[in-house]
């Protein structure tokens, strides 16, 4: 049966503005945002909890100690909650950002995100942001948008919004992570065929909000 309600997939790297710009364009269009990649920041944290070697780590022990998140209700998206609380500051620590690759690459985790993800936008108008949402998750999405900059720029607003301080070394520094990154999440972060590629680099966040809330009133006309 056709879904009846709207889906906007934002896909793209590492620090390209997604969960922002997916959240402003939620706020705007009176949709709901729901962040994919908060699951597999809440399954790294809920395996580290628990093992800190990650070489000990294995499909069955990330499923496992998974198995209590939860993604609860906010006003306009939802955060990721283990074993009742909520651990939206654990997941964007240093720790689970520099692990989570790994997690993402078990197939049965990344079934257990997709359907998490399905489940949570099923009967609602949403805004989902990730790498795979457009290609994987929600192949008949009613717009799908592929976000990029270049990195030294994603290392900047890294920085910025973490409010520290900028010096040529730690731009450096975090313009390797963010290409290291990059690498690491390369196999699931493709654009889908039918997604419009927006380059942020020279773009301010309003103006790329701007640009999608427009296409997604062309499309729903
Ligand atoms: O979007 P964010 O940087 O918070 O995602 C954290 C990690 O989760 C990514 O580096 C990637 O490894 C993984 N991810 C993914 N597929 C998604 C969303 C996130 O593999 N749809």
């Amino acid at each position: 049966m056709k879904r009846r309600t709207s889906v906007i997939a934002i896909d793209g790297p590492a620090a390209s503005g997604k969960s922002s710009t997916a959240q402003m364009v939620a706020d705007k269009l009176g949709f709901l945002h729901v962040d994919s990649g908060s699951l597999y920041r809440a399954a790294s944290a809920a395996i580290l909890r628990r093992e800190r070697d990650p070489s000990r780590w294995t499909e069955d022990t990330v499923l496992d100690a998974a198995k209590p998140v939860e993604l609860r209700a906010a006003r306009t998206s939802f955060y990721p909650v283990l074993d009742g609380r909520s651990i939206e500051e654990e997941i964007r620590g240093p720790d689970v950002t520099h692990h989570v690759s790994r997690v993402a690459q078990m197939p049965r985790v990344r079934q257990w995100v997709n359907g998490k993800v399905r489940e949570t936008a099923n009967s609602r108008n949403v805004v989902v942001d990730g790498r795979d949402m457009g290609t994987v998750v929600f192949p008949d999405a009613d717009l799908k948008i592929f976000l990029v900059a270049d990195s030294r720029e994603r290392a900047l607003r890294r920085l910025r919004q973490r409010g520290t301080p900028t010096s040529e070394q730690l731009l450096d520094d975090e313009t390797i992570r963010i290409k290291e990154r990059d690498a690491r999440d390369a196999k699931q972060t493709v654009a889908a065929r039918d997604a419009v590629t927006i380059d942020t680099t020279a773009l301010t966040q309003d103006e790329q909000v701007a640009q999608i809330v427009a296409l997604a009133k062309e499309r729903s006309e």
